[in-house]
């Protein structure tokens, strides 16, 4: 059985992936330092899945605890999702931005050069793209000028990569995720944002659970069909399965370059005022909300062109917006 290490397991999109990793085979261990995610999530995942993944709480910018790490355990492959993830406050701590999203990088890859093992994957952004010019997004989109440090770790993380996949021989696989939304079917996991939401969706939830009092809607002057911006959200158990089925890829030896990277998006854009059309029919609930100006480095619209990762990841998504706004409201009713 292959052992595959993943960083930030208990977050959310980690959470997810171990359940399918976990389901498809693979024997699962974890690496997360819980400071921005919950030890009961490791509960919920023997739950769903009747099997525990080996856990190590550890901070990956300590490079003697992560050499310790690798000293007594062997791995097949790392899907790395370890990483500050807030926008604005990556702005405000630009530095702890980059010591933790590149120093921790720059450490796994060591271990991975020093030990002789390969098969990477790499949690990044469409934000990479900035706004594009062309949409849909496709992979031959150029990158732009990051907007943020957040932005810039995934590009320059992207950058050490391959770097290092040409000097070491390295395989490895970005993958550059749209939005993730929604919640395991089981509803057992799913999203747990620090504070006040930064995020359209938890924001949307909490406010149906009279959590926030209304939604601000960030602009109705874009030149969009309704005026609000457009993404492409994805529902989190679909992203999981594309980390499989790219680390499947790898395994199999079948990627074309030893660098790749594919958008992993739904395909489709929807506006502010469509998810909150949507979360209001599934949730059966009306949503307070007022429209206020644009939010500071908001794009207008992003959403993926998923031809490639579909045929080179054999890999497509299966679930709707409509369904996973339902998964993400009965998880935020869960909480409660
Ligand atoms: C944001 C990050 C992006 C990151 C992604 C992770 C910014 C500028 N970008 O993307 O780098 O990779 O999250 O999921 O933060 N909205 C509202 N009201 C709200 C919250 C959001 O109207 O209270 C709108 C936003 O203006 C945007 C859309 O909803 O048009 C989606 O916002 P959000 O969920 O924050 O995602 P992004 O901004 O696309």
């Amino acid at each position: 059985m292959k052992k595959i290490l993943v960083t930030g397991g208990l977050g959310f999109i980690g959470s997810h992936t171990v359940v399918e990793l976990q389901n498809a085979g693979f024997d699962v261990v974890i690496i997360d330092d819980l400071s921005n995610s919950s030890i009961e999530v490791l509960d919920n995942i023997v739950e769903i899945t009747g099997k525990k993944p080996d856990f190590h709480q550890l901070d990956l910018r300590i490079k003697s605890d992560v050499k310790e790490f690798f000293n007594t355990t062997k791995i097949d492959g790392i899907i790395h999702f370890a990483a500050f993830k807030a926008v604005g406050e990556s702005v405000q701590k630009p530095l702890e931005y980059y010591e933790n999203n590149i120093g921790s990088l720059v450490y796994l890859l060591q271990e991975m050069r020093d030990r002789n093992f390969d098969n990477f994957i790499f949690s990044s952004s469409c934000t990479v793209y900035g706004q594009a010019d062309e949409l849909p997004i496709t992979e031959n989109a150029p990158v732009k000028t990051a907007e943020s440090p957040y932005g810039n770790t995934k590009q320059v993380g992207e950058e050490i990569i391959k770097e290092a996949c040409n000097a070491h021989n390295f395989n490895a696989i970005a993958l550059r995720y749209f939005n993730p939304v929604g919640a395991h079917d089981s509803i057992k996991i799913g999203e747990l944002p620090l504070g006040v939401p930064q995020n359209l969706i938890p924001f949307v939830t909490q406010t149906a659970a009279g959590i926030r009092e209304e939604l601000s809607i960030f602009g109705d002057d874009y030149p969009t069909e309704d005026g609000t911006a457009v993404r492409d959200y994805i529902h989190v158990v679909d992203l999981a399965k594309a980390h499989i089925a790219a680390l499947q890829r790898l395994l199999d030896k079948k990627n074309k370059a030893n660098f790749e990277f594919f958008n992993v998006g739904t395909g489709k854009g929807s506006s502010v005022l469509e998810v909150v059309k949507s979360f209001e029919k599934v949730a059966d609930k009306k949503l307070n909300y007022k429209i206020v100006g644009r939010r500071e480095g908001d794009i207008t619209a992003a959403y993926a062109d998923t031809t490639l990762a579909s045929k080179e990841l054999n890999w497509k998504t299966e679930k709707t917006l409509d369904e996973a706004l339902e998964s993400a409201w009965k998880w935020q009713q869960s909480q409660s």
